[in-house]
């Protein structure tokens, strides 16, 4: 996601325009840039690679005048971050300039047909094939801008808000929505435009949140008009009375980071799927492994390196590559595989598997094998981080900016790459049949659903979360896909509330550790229905022997566990590859609420940070 913000009145739109950005650059911060049309007619364009802060040091002493402009805060996802990708784009006649957030799955088709007219281009977005194809049609057509606006809407697929501005009408802009925010302010003559209203708040509390297939109409001076793309009909405005602080804004109305990240999941997911499962449901498409197929055919084995939650989701990617595509997987923690003189070969494929793209073990592990001759595939989610940068090619997760220190949606994203990953890879070796493809891909485009079912339960686990604030230890047990799953919900509750907790395969637990169960000592257990489930049944009843609580996570309409376990959370029946992203959630909550109830800093524990840049 990015930052959008936009003004129109008759105060110096660049104050506003800045000031509106620092609001916004928790949506992203890799780029960004401000367009003014000033007191004489031009359209400045200023932007530059970086904060907020970058900007602003690049436009001093430019001509920031002018009582229009739109403004972005760039989280890129086609084309690294830099002053040329930057937005604001502009049209090739220098007339229109356009900020976007969203994703352009048709882009490069748009692109091609409008390199046909003559157009060029001068950045990798697909952004700029908006404002390309605005004025294409404004200009065929001698139209405007609403209807070349209205007319591309039509024309383009996938995920937009965009602001749009004209140097020959400097008293209008023209927004409009698809699948991505963005808010108009309704000021005293003057209007505000952003992703959300933290840019708003601070001038005016009346607000109209364009809905999707809207365009908005803001001129100068005139009353606000709202219209559907399709139809051009005009749409009745409904302004809402805001009443939120701005930090709970930025937090989308929730307390923290974390729970707003543990929300957006079903979304944020939809768009890590989006355009890579084929409209049929019979193949996966990742271009990032398509494009060294022989590379993924010849693979003798797959090293994944991670760190913390990716080591974990590491793990479920080895059982997704050795179901799926019968390539032996082995698992390293980053910090270990860097000094541990690895044996790596030409025939190895390394996966660096990072959020932050910048976790020094994981980019020190990955340069060794690069430099002993390992194919390096690097799976991320910030665009242009250093794990990206270095590696040969890769596959971003695209869950937006996590800002929370413990790692939620971006877990969620990574598993869900490295299942489509195997499901692509199996196709491409034969060792998946085409049923089993089409029932596990058609299963991964109904996790955003069942993820946001799940969620729907959040009462029931804050409730449950009372009764275990005040425990001192936990152990989180789980077999086969969820075992990584235990160790993830035993790593939630340590990093944020402080409580010790263990992840152990469940089996394992009566080679020693089941002397630490009494009645103190909860257990979590996951025992979906899986080909172990029996087994996890008697480990269920082992510890209860021992007086033990169980909270056990369970298929929905199981009835055995629910007579044994003292407390019990169903998750949806789905492919068993895919259970770690149901599981997750339950225990992502859990771990929130406990957390909240002990009063800790859930965005920021102590002694964390975001992305561990030092050894
Ligand atoms: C997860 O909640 C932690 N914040 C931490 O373990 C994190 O997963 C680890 O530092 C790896 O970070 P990365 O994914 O950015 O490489
Ligand atoms: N897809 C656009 C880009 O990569 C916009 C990304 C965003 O929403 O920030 O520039």
């Amino acid at each position: 996601m990015c930052g959008i913000v936009g003004y129109i009145g008759s105060k110096r739109a660049y104050d506003i325009l800045i000031q509106g950005l620092h609001r916004l650059e928790y949506r992203g911060y890799d780029s960004s840039g401000v367009a003014m049309i000033s007191e004489s007619g031009e359209l400045n364009i200023y932007k530059s690679k970086g904060k907020v802060e970058a900007l602003e040091h690049f436009a001093q002493n430019k001509d920031l005048s002018g009582a229009i402009g739109i403004a972005h805060t760039r989280w890129a996802t086609h084309g690294e971050p830099n002053d040329i990708n930057a937005h604001p784009h502009y049209s090739q006649s220098g007339r229109i300039a356009l900020v976007h957030n969203g994703t352009i799955e048709n882009y490069t088709v748009l692109k091609e047909a409008l390199t046909q007219h003559g157009y060029s281009f001068v950045s990798q977005t697909d952004t700029e094939v908006a404002v390309q194809l605005i004025e294409y049609i404004m200009l065929t057509n001698n139209c405007s801008l609403f209807d070349a606006v209205a007319e591309a809407t039509k024309r383009i697929v996938g995920a937009y808000a965009i602001a749009v501005v004209d140097r020959q009408n400097p008293n209008q802009i023209i927004a409009a929505r698809q699948s991505s925010p963005l808010v108009i302010g309704v000021g005293e003559g003057e209007y505000f435009l952003a992703s959300d209203a933290t840019p708003i708040i601070e001038y005016t509390n009346k607000v109209v949140y364009l809905n999707d297939g809207e365009i908005a109409v803001i001129n100068r001076g005139e009353e606000l008009k709202v219209y559907d793309a399709k139809s051009a009909e005009c749409s009745k405005i409904e302004i809402t009375e805001l009443q939120m602080s701005i930090e709970q804004l930025e937090k989308g109305g929730y307390p923290h980071f974390m729970l707003k990240e543990i929300f957006e999941q079903p979304r944020t997911l939809a768009d890590c799927i989006s355009g890579r499962i084929s409209a049929d449901g019979k193949s996966v498409v990742l271009s990032g492994v398509i494009e060294h197929k022989e590379r993924f055919l010849n693979a003798g084995r797959i090293i994944i390196v991670a760190c913390g939650t990716s080591w974990h989701a590491a793990l479920i990617g080895k059982h997704l590559f050795e179901d799926y595509c019968r390539i032996p997987v082995v698992v390293e923690y980053a910090s270990e595989f860097r000094y541990s003189n690895p044996v790596v070969g030409k025939n190895d494929i390394l996966i660096a598997l990072s959020q932050s793209g910048e976790t020094a073990d994981t980019l020190a592990a990955l340069e060794l094998a690069k430099a002993k001759g390992a194919f390096v595939f690097g799976i991320c989610n910030v665009i242009g981080s250093s794990i990206p940068r270095a590696t040969d090619s890769g596959c971003y997760i695209h869950v937006g900016p996590e800002i929370g220190v413990a790692s939620t949606k971006a877990f969620t994203g990574q598993v869900t790459v490295l299942a489509m990953m195997s499901l692509l890879i199996g196709q491409m070796k034969g060792t998946v049949d085409q049923q089993t493809l089409a029932t596990v891909a058609s299963d991964i485009r109904r996790v955003p659903a069942l993820i946001d079912d799940i969620l729907g339960m959040h009462e029931q686990i804050e409730d449950l979360a009372k009764i275990f604030t005040y425990a001192h230890n936990f152990l989180y047990l789980g077999r086969g896909y969820n075992y990584p799953s235990a160790l993830e919900g035993a790593l939630k509750l340590k990093e944020i509330s402080y409580i010790h907790a263990e992840g152990y395969p469940a089996a394992e637990m009566k080679h020693g550790t089941i002397a630490l169960i009494d009645n103190d000592m909860p257990s979590v257990v996951i025992a979906i229905k899986d080909n172990v489930y029996d087994k996890t049944v008697n480990n269920i009843q082992q510890v209860k022997a021992r007086g033990g609580k169980v909270v056990a996570i369970v298929t929905e309409g199981d009835t055995i566990v629910r007579d044994m376990a003292d407390y019990v959370i169903e998750v949806p029946e789905i492919s068993e590859c895919l259970t770690p992203l149901l599981t997750a959630i339950p225990l992502q909550l859990l771990a929130y609420y406990i957390a909240v109830n002990k009063g800790r800093n859930v965005d920021q524990p102590r002694n964390l940070a975001k992305s561990v840049t030092v050894e």
